[in-house]
């Protein structure tokens, strides 16, 4: 929906988008702890894991042991990405509040990640939309590549708008705009968001883009003028699709929800307790993440100052008369 408010909903992805493509499986244990930690700091919604093939995505694999051991926090909602109906059928067992069903606006880029025509995949979410109702499961579908493909290059916005009602028609409830490989610019990314919000002013529509070319602090920005009130960020600005040549880490929500919050706007996120939790995450993946905040600390913080030089006065004085 189109808002002028000034609460905006953070999605936190990291154990899903972040954790996908390390290059080391991170212990459940580890997973558990972390989310739960996350949990506890205000954040609107959490995407847990993907109930994926463990063939392609190994990293994941433990997707119903993470979602059935972490505690869950009221007033957060839980969800998990799913590709096809086997996904969402293991998410539901789990009882996810919601699931992210995932499919590419360009038919390579939806080859190369699920192995199916983009025909397919929709005939897979009319299926996950229709087994998701008697639940209330709520049904988001993220579009990726919905700026940009590695394979086919721009998207024609007729392309996605196509894409935007096709999942409408399946009852999808939610629609999440995806910048996979971060190709998008700040004008593309106002332009399109404004059309799909003055389109479709009832659908919850959230914006997912990935700093590859470091324009994502830019484009939550447009995403937000246009009206965009729901943002997808991860922890230490981890993530990427392994199936996309090039892709690299989200836009990193510590930095999001610290700029946002300078600018005045209400994320309800604690930022002190975020950037603690993100402190731990290179001593947890294993090396540096791209995220800034953490490491530069908030603009507000204060470091101590030169002494004021009338407080060296007495050491200059005892100096003089020691006649060094
Ligand atoms: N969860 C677990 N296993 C699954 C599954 C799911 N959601 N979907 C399929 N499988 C299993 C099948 O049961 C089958 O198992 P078997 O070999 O033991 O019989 C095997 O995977 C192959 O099934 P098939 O339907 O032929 O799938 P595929 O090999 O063509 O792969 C996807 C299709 C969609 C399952 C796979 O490409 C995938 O999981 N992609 C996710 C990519 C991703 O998450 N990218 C990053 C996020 S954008
Ligand atoms: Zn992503």
């Amino acid at each position: 929906m189109q808002s002028t408010s000034n609460r905006v909903y953070i999605n936190e992805v990291a154990p899903r988008d972040g954790f996908q493509g390390e290059s080391v499986f991170i212990p459940t244990a580890e997973k558990v702890a972390l989310i739960d930690r996350l949990s506890t700091t205000g954040l609107a919604k959490i995407e847990v894991t993907s109930f994926t093939s463990p063939k392609a995505i190994p990293n994941l694999r433990d997707a119903e042991e993470v979602m059935c051991q972490i505690r869950r926090a009221p007033g957060v909602r839980y969800t998990a990405l799913v590709p096809n109906v086997k996904g969402f059928e293991r998410a539901r067992a789990c009882q996810v509040d919601e699931v992210n069903f995932v499919m590419s606006a360009s038919e390579s880029h939806n080859y190369a990640n699920l192995r199916m025509s983009c025909e397919q995949s929709l005939a897979q979410l009319a299926e996950i939309s229709h087994g998701a109702r008697p639940s209330s499961i709520f049904v988001n579908a993220s579009l990726s590549t919905a700026f940009g493909c590695p394979f086919e290059g721009r998207i024609h916005e007729d392309r996605v708008f196509a894409f935007v009602q096709s999942f409408l028609d399946r009852g999808v409830q939610g629609v999440t705009l995806c910048d996979t490989t971060g190709v998008a610019d700040p004008r593309q990314v106002q332009r399109l968001c404004e059309a799909v919000l003055k389109r479709w002013p009832a659908v919850r529509f959230t914006v997912h883009f990935h700093n590859t070319r470091a324009m994502g602090l830019c484009n939550v920005l447009s995403a937000l003028n246009a009206g965009m009130r729901h943002i997808d960020a991860s922890l230490g600005g981890l993530g990427g699709c392994p199936y996309a040549p090039g892709a690299s880490g989200n836009v990193c929500t510590e930095d999001v929800v610290h700029m946002l919050q300078q600018m005045g706007y209400d994320t309800g996120v604690n930022l002190e307790h975020l950037i603690a939790i993100a402190q731990h995450l290179p001593a947890l993946v294993g090396h540096e993440v791209p995220g800034q905040v953490a490491k530069a600390g908030p603009a507000d913080r204060r470091f101590l100052g030169p002494a004021p030089i009338h407080l060296l006065d007495p050491v200059l004085d005892w100096l003089d008369r020691c006649d060094v």
